[in-house]
């Protein structure tokens, strides 16, 4: 397959910014062939210089094949461990007291690719909050890749993708064996709705989060996207709600929205003392669904 043109890269960082906000730098001309090379073989074209002439012509099937191949979906159950113990002893527990009369409870991943981490939320609080089994518990999944979240609904995966982050224990307990690989039970499953949001876009329907679970997306944005995105996750969590972003991510410089939680390892915040007396003129805890 021959290299990609200078302007047949310039067509493609502006499409996949102008459709998922993903920012591709000057020096990514490799991995954007690396990446859209086998579509381009798969289509049985000579070149990418092809493929790119059949994306500005406004193919809709490739416009979707070329941001799932430009999407990094690498990801792993309980994923840096720490986030995960500090909402085990920390953040649920709390949200659990606060949210005591409404027994409601909404926790959003977004960007959650194959599932891994919507579904180590499920098993947390399966294993750990028992007092939660006749609570309204919602976890909503959302990610931009419509093949990566047919996968998280699936349910299913590989040996080496369980052995990544998941305890002996707790395979047995939440997964089935099938074939050559492990298949998370029914009743994880079903905790998890998932459903196709594209960060960068119109949030219709979302409703207001607990905590929100924003890790390792925010690094393929711009700053003016990323202020954008941090605007919107105000207006979606609670004014007492926690945010949690990847363990090397932090707000938007210019953000005076979200204070980082002094809790060590992980990017945990809550809205500025100002933004949440400003928010106290809001209905408590709106029962707004998807
Ligand atoms: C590296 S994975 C992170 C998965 C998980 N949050 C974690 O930390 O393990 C990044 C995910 O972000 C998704 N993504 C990229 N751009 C997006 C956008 N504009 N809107 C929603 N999801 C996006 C990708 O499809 C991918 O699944």
């Amino acid at each position: 397959m021959t290299n990609l043109l200078p302007q047949d890269f310039q067509y493609v960082a502006r499409f996949i910014h102008e459709h998922s906000a993903i920012s591709l730098g000057p020096n990514k001309s490799y991995l954007v062939e690396a990446r859209l090379g086998p579509i381009a073989r798969r289509r049985g074209l000579a070149s990418l210089s092809e493929l790119v002439k059949r994306l500005r012509m406004g193919d809709a099937k490739l416009r979707d094949e070329v941001i799932d191949a430009l999407t990094t979906n690498e990801t792993w159950f309980f994923r840096d461990h720490h986030p995960f113990e500090l909402i085990r002893t920390t953040l649920l527990p709390e949200l659990i007291e606060r949210r005591r009369n409404q027994r409601r409870l909404r926790i959003w991943s977004a960007a959650c690719s194959s599932g891994q981490e919507p579904y180590t939320l499920a098993m947390l609080i399966d294993e750990h909050f028992p007092q939660l089994s006749n609570w309204d518990v919602e976890i909503v999944a959302t990610d931009i890749s419509q093949e990566i979240l047919d996968r998280a609904q699936e349910g299913y995966y590989y040996a080496h993708e369980v052995s990544r982050g998941l305890s002996q224990s707790t395979l047995r307990r939440f997964f089935t064996r099938e074939g050559s690989g492990w298949r998370i039970k029914a009743s994880t499953r079903e905790r998890v709705r998932f459903r196709k949001l594209n960060l960068a876009s119109f949030w219709a329907g979302l409703g207001v989060m607990d905590l929100i679970l924003m890790r390792n997306v925010l690094i393929y944005f711009d700053e003016t996207t990323r202020l954008s995105i941090m605007a919107r996750v105000e207006n979606h969590m609670h004014k007492d709600g926690y945010l949690m972003l990847g363990a090397a991510e932090t707000v938007a410089q210019q953000c005076d929205r979200f204070e980082r939680l002094p809790h060590r390892l992980t990017a945990c915040y809550q809205m500025t003392p100002a933004r949440r007396q400003k928010d106290a003129s809001r209905p408590g805890h709106r029962p707004v669904g998807l």
